[in-house]
């Protein structure tokens, strides 16, 4: 394949950078196509370890050209940030259509939260939902306005009076127009250069036959249209997204690679139908290292859950897996996966439309045996212990998307293919 997708398959954290970095290795452009800075994606090699929040996965690979799609929201303050950290030479080019994601969006996000109280979704605080709220709603602020001095402190000005006086019936305090201009003015001199048309980009590409990644961010059950909603993101993790949030034909998408965690975490609020507690959980958190890349929130954690795994198959397509952390499962005895819920009595393999019927479904499991031998050195699937091989044998049996790659630990150098997909 030519083009494809990494897509989370659950409720995020799943090891997309980690992934995206590796087949970053065979590619000549990797391309982030939603979300902003909410994501948090961990690429580890050489001994070091890198937090991504904007930028791609294959920035810290001088080869590659990496694009921010029109379907993200690019924080520019923390844009700015991010790059100053990359220490080596990269390629980047930033949507002219992509949205920006100014002051006044992290307060009213925190302000919005704060108004649910114990109904909140827990979001990351980054302005994330009311920068798309704003773009929906047709006065958000694109990259093109905000590159062009002029446009942008008119367009500013207009908008912090008409989001003051929203901050003010919440009770929130004000921001103030020059202080942010003054700020903001300087990350829009550095963002400038960066930027263009980058359908025109991707499409120009494709008629060369440039490999490229796409790079989703979030996962698939926190999509806005087919995740577990309310309780999801503003945006569409799904691989069919693509199309849209980067201006290319659906047809040019050749396949997706669903990045799947051998177990299940999520941050944030929401129904989790098969979440653990208790000493094993907490056990699993702290091998798996399961804290928020970007808020530093302990992950909830929960056996394998194969409905949302088809259901994510289903509303995204998957054409293959790449299962992530299973050496974290190591030295567990048995080991859970929910096959089908119950829900008032009925059994069903789907996930119910309200809320409030999914937090009422009980997983059914099955239970594999575990293995006790140390994973983290394995080079081919053909090394895996017996009941590892099993445990991955009934995920594919189960959700019926072969294995197109396994990883061991955190390092770049601890992924195994299995199927030559890129
Ligand atoms: P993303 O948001 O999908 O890119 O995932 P995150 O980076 O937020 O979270 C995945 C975490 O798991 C990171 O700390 C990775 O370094 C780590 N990780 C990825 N793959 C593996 C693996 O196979 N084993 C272990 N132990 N850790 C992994
Ligand atoms: P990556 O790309 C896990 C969750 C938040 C919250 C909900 C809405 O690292 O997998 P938002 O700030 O987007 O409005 O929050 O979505 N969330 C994530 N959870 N990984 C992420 O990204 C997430 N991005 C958002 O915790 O429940
Ligand atoms: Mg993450």
């Amino acid at each position: 394949m030519r083009r494809l997708v990494v897509v989370g398959t659950q409720w995020g954290d799943e090891g997309k950078g980690k992934i995206t970095d590796f087949l970053a290795l065979h590619a000549d452009i990797v391309v982030r196509y939603q979300g902003g800075n909410n994501a948090g994606h961990t690429v580890v090699f050489d001994g070091k370890k890198y937090s991504l929040h904007l930028l791609p996965s294959g920035i810290l690979n001088p080869k590659i050209h990496n694009v921010m799609a029109n379907g993200m929201v690019i924080n520019p303050k923390a844009f700015v940030e991010e790059i100053n950290k990359v220490s080596t030479k990269f390629n980047l080019l930033i949507s002219d259509r992509a949205h920006v994601v100014l002051p006044y969006h992290l307060e009213l996000d925190k302000a919005y939260e704060a108004l649910k109280g114990s109904k909140n979704i827990g979001t990351t605080h980054k302005g994330i939902g009311p920068t798309y709220t704003d773009k929906s709603s047709r006065i958000g602020m694109r990259v093109s306005t905000f590159i062009h001095e002029e446009r942008f402190e008119q367009s500013l000005r207009e908008l912090i009076r008409e989001k003051n006086a929203e901050l003010k019936l919440l009770n929130h305090p004000l921001l103030d127009f020059d202080a942010i201009f003054n700020e903001y003015k300087v990350y829009a001199k550095v963002m400038a250069p960066y930027v263009t048309d980058t359908s025109l980009y991707l499409n120009l590409a494709i008629e060369s036959d440039k490999k490229i990644l796409f790079e989703g961010a979030q996962g698939v059950l926190l999509c806005l249209d087919h995740g577990t909603y309310p309780f999801v993101t503003s945006s569409s993790p799904t691989a069919s997204s693509v199309p849209l949030n980067t201006g290319i034909a659906p047809w040019l998408v050749e396949g997706a690679i669903g990045v799947t965690k051998a177990y299940t975490t999520r941050v944030g609020s929401g129904p989790m139908p098969s979440e653990i507690h208790g000493d094993l959980a907490t056990q699993i958190r702290t091998v798996g290292n399961e804290f928020g890349t970007t808020t530093g929130r302990p992950r909830r954690i929960g056996w394998l859950d194969t409905v949302i795994l088809r259901h994510t198959k289903r509303v995204s397509g998957l054409s293959y897996l790449a299962v992530t952390l299973l050496d974290v499962l190591t030295g567990i005895d048995e080991l859970k996966i929910a096959v089908n819920y119950t829900l008032d009595g009925v059994i069903i393999d789907r996930i119910p439309a309200e809320i409030e019927d999914f937090e009422r479904c009980v997983p059914n499991y099955i239970t594999m045996p575990g293995w006790s031998e140390d994973i983290t050195g394995v080079k081919s699937y053909e090394d895996l212990p017996f009941n590892a091989k099993k445990y991955l044998e009934k995920i594919v049996e189960l959700i019926g998307v072969p294995i197109g790659m396994f990883s061991v630990g955190p390092d770049r150098n601890q992924t195994i293919m299995v199927k030559d997909i890129f």
